[in-house]
């Protein structure tokens, strides 16, 4: 077998798709002078809910918030459990435990990633109150099977979409039309990105209202401009909130990066395109499978080892893509393996054992707007490499 010609710079796992129009944006909020939440993220608000076909929008500074304001207009609290998935990022369960509620978890469809629904029904007791399915790597949960569940047990529905600004359910964007309320998340590595950020959006008046007091210390409605001319020094604190909201020179990346979603993800797809045709039939490779009512926004490439047909373990596959330059990750390292889960929960591996067979088994390959396809390509052909020389 020939050597394989490693490339000279490492190539990241991630990177954040920047243009003139984001700097000039930010430009524009900090010569200003307004660099709190102001005029921009109040059209943020506006854009993004027009966007996604939903009546509010309330712009937060992270995902973590509006999952934590989503439960928390229920007034879920101790003694309610909440139902969620093993395969995420800690903040989908730990804004359950910030509550004093108890995290449930439901394993997955291996093919997928994504919650079961037929485990979320195994779960549901008289203290269930709401389930949390994640949007994993932006593919849509089953949200018809998931959304009557909640339905027929009268379950607060708090989408994770944290990965899914693009994704659609049955051919409309995820957060059309909500059920309950959808969390999204505009951190860096995200298909739409302004740094830290994020933004809960629902149907419901009661539930964005509740969202948008809580997001800003508990104050009445418009107190963000009480130092403007048009504002008054007078405001109330309604309930004690927190620090939740978004700020304006985030709103201008945010702005910038929705008005040119359409390129982005354009460019995406080429990516995908060259990662799919490589690994098309090739055994040791197992690809995520996307349901037919599912658009993917391909915030994350899920590639699975077969464990039993390479002589090496998953971890000593990142470690060769490593040494040939390639950045990868893992999404995730299953929740419920985490000592502070295992420390509370008691939780050994195998009581989620779909996701932990996933987790040990999967490598996220980079995936970015400007990936470029000679990239995949150069990372294709460094995961085709590493199978042709481990293969068992
Ligand atoms: C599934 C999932 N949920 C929630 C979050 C939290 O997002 P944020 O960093 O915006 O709080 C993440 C972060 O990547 C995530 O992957």
């Amino acid at each position: 077998m020939s050597e394989f010609a490693v490339r000279e710079s490492w190539l990241p796992f991630c990177l954040p798709d920047i243009s003139e129009a984001e700097v000039e944006a930010v430009g524009e909020v900090v010569r200003s002078g307004w660099w709190a939440k102001g005029p921009r993220t109040i059209e943020f608000e506006k854009k993004f809910a027009e966007y996604v076909g939903a009546k509010h929008c309330v712009a937060v500074n992270s995902c973590t918030a509006a999952l934590h304001l989503a439960l928390l207009s229920q007034g879920i609290g101790p003694g309610d459990e909440v139902i969620t998935t093993p395969l995420t990022f800690a903040s989908t369960a730990n804004t359950i435990l910030h509550l004093g509620a108890t995290p449930v978890f439901a394993d997955i469809d291996p093919e997928t990633g994504l919650i079961d629904p037929d485990e979320i029904e195994r779960k549901i007791t008289s203290r269930t109150r709401a389930v949390v399915p994640v949007h994993y790597s932006g593919l849509a949960a089953d949200l018809g099977r998931i959304g009557e569940i909640c339905q027929a047990h009268d379950l607060f529905l708090s989408e994770d979409a944290a990965h899914a600004v693009e994704t659609r359910y049955n051919g409309e964007l995820i957060g059309h039309h909500p059920r309950g309320a959808v969390s999204y998340s505009f951190y860096a590595t995200k298909n739409l990105a302004c740094g830290e950020g994020g933004a809960l959006v629902t149907d419901d008046d009661d539930i964005a209202q509740k969202a948008r007091v809580l997001s800003c210390h508990g104050m009445s409605a418009g107190a963000w401009n009480r130092y403007g001319k048009e504002g008054s020094w007078r405001y109330d604190i309604e309930e004690p909130g927190y620090k939740y909201n978004m700020f304006d020179i985030q709103a201008a990346l945010a702005l910038t990066q929705l008005a040119r979603m359409d390129d982005m993800q354009r460019r995406r797809f080429e990516a995908v395109d060259v990662y799919e045709q490589a690994f098309a039939g090739v055994p040791e490779l197992i690809l995520q499978k996307t349901p037919a009512y599912c658009h993917h926004s391909r915030h994350l490439y899920i590639l699975r080892i077969d464990p039993q047909r390479l002589t090496i373990s998953r971890d000593q596959f990142i470690e060769e893509l490593k040494a040939r330059n390639v950045g990868v990750s893992v999404h995730f390292i299953a929740l419920h393996t985490m000592s502070a889960y295992v420390k509370r929960f008691g939780y050994r591996p195998e009581d989620f054992p779909k996701a932990y067979a996933f987790s040990e088994s999967e490598i996220s390959l980079p995936m970015y707007s400007t990936l470029g396809v000679e990239n995949a390509r150069y990372v294709a052909d460094a995961v085709l490499d590493i199978v042709a020389r481990h293969r068992r």
